[in-house]
């Protein structure tokens, strides 16, 4: 069998330091706030994969439709020997690329999800042999170092998770992954696209109730690691269109005036009946604002494809 190594970036103490700064600074907000990257615990990734199969929920299928169609193109394109991939997940759809990439020699999924890693990694390295895979557990969003691999290289990032980064945040991110990339490396983005209302929202507001699931699971974090006592049944999913941003927002409301205890923060939270907590936005593209936004970092959009249905888009950009 193929090496499969893991590698933790951040010893987990940091995880927890980083988690407490960002609930006393989140809880203390007005509005209120989480950052995303904390619903990602072993039942968060479970439950982001029950979403994909929701039949509302429209992205995954569609970015799978598009890496079918075109991964023998984005291999020709990129000849990539190492393939990075930030949010990696359950590296599903991946596959289909890291297939088309005949002179791959190292997969770099890169994660939050330490079971999430693990579970792909160990899957891949047992299907492809001579492929190999190093994890890597670390925040996408703080400076990365990436093992010292041949290239080129292409970065992938997937499933339209850019857009759950603000737009400061993501221009920041954009700035740092173009660091990462010598002249003809290239990028692979999935980006969702501004769509009908109705459609956008269903898609964050299914009817089993699964992403009400995923969004609290959030509060079930906070309580585990931090001894907060939230009861994620006192919470409303919510899930808007601002049409102004151009994003999904994803909020839990507070049912009734209660409190909220944070012992490991020293920390009583109020919330009113009908407060609303910000947890993820989800923004959406489109081609001229992605292009305007990758030329910024000095990336040369070169292709741009999207499902037969038009909702969801890939592109490849190329370092200069
Ligand atoms: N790429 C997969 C998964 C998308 S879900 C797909 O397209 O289906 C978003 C993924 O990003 C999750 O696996 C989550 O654990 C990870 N993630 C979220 N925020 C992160 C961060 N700040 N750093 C690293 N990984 C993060
Ligand atoms: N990257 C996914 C998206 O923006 C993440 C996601 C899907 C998500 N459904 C969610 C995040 C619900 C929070 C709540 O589509």
């Amino acid at each position: 069998m193929s090496p499969f190594l893991l590698t933790r970036t951040l010893p987990e103490d940091a995880t927890d330091a980083a988690l407490r700064a960002d609930v006393q600074q989140g809880l203390t907000s007005t509005p209120k706030t989480l950052p995303p990257k904390w619903f990602y615990d072993a039942h968060g990734s479970d439950l982001f994969e029950q979403i994909t199969e929701l039949p509302e929920y429209y992205p995954t299928r569609a970015e799978r439709e598009i890496l079918i169609a075109r991964s023998a193109e984005i291999a020709a394109a990129t000849r990539a020997r190492t393939l990075v991939e930030l949010g990696s997940g359950s590296s599903d759809k991946t596959r289909h690329l890291i297939d088309a990439l005949t002179g791959l020699h190292t997969y770099v999924p890169v994660d939050v999800s330490e079971s999430a890693l693990t579970q792909a990694g160990q899957a891949l390295v047992a299907e492809r042999p001579g492929l190999s895979v190093h994890a890597l557990i670390a925040d996408f969003t703080a400076r990365l170092e990436l093992p010292d691999t041949p290239g080129p290289r292409l970065l992938a990032f997937l499933g339209g998770t850019i857009g759950n980064l603000l737009p400061a945040e993501r221009a920041a991110f954009l700035a740092s992954i173009r660091a990462l990339l010598s002249p003809g490396d290239a990028l692979l983005l999935g980006t969702d696209l501004v769509k009908d209302e109705q459609v956008l929202v269903r898609a964050y507001d299914d009817a089993a109730g699964v992403t009400a699931a995923f969004n609290k699971n959030v509060l079930a974090v906070v309580n585990r690691e931090l001894g907060a006592d939230f009861d994620p049944g006192a919470f409303d999913h919510v899930a808007l269109w601002d049409t102004a941003d151009e994003w999904i927002e994803m909020r839990l409301r507070s049912r009734t005036h209660q409190t909220v205890k944070v012992p490991a923060l020293d920390l009583a939270v109020d919330f009113a009946a009908g407060e609303e907590l910000r947890t993820e936005v989800s923004a959406k593209f489109r081609k001229e604002g992605v292009r305007a936004e990758l030329a910024a970092v000095g990336l040369e959009l070169t292709h741009w494809w999207t499902d037969s249905e038009g909702r969801f888009a890939l592109s490849l950009s190329t370092a200069r």
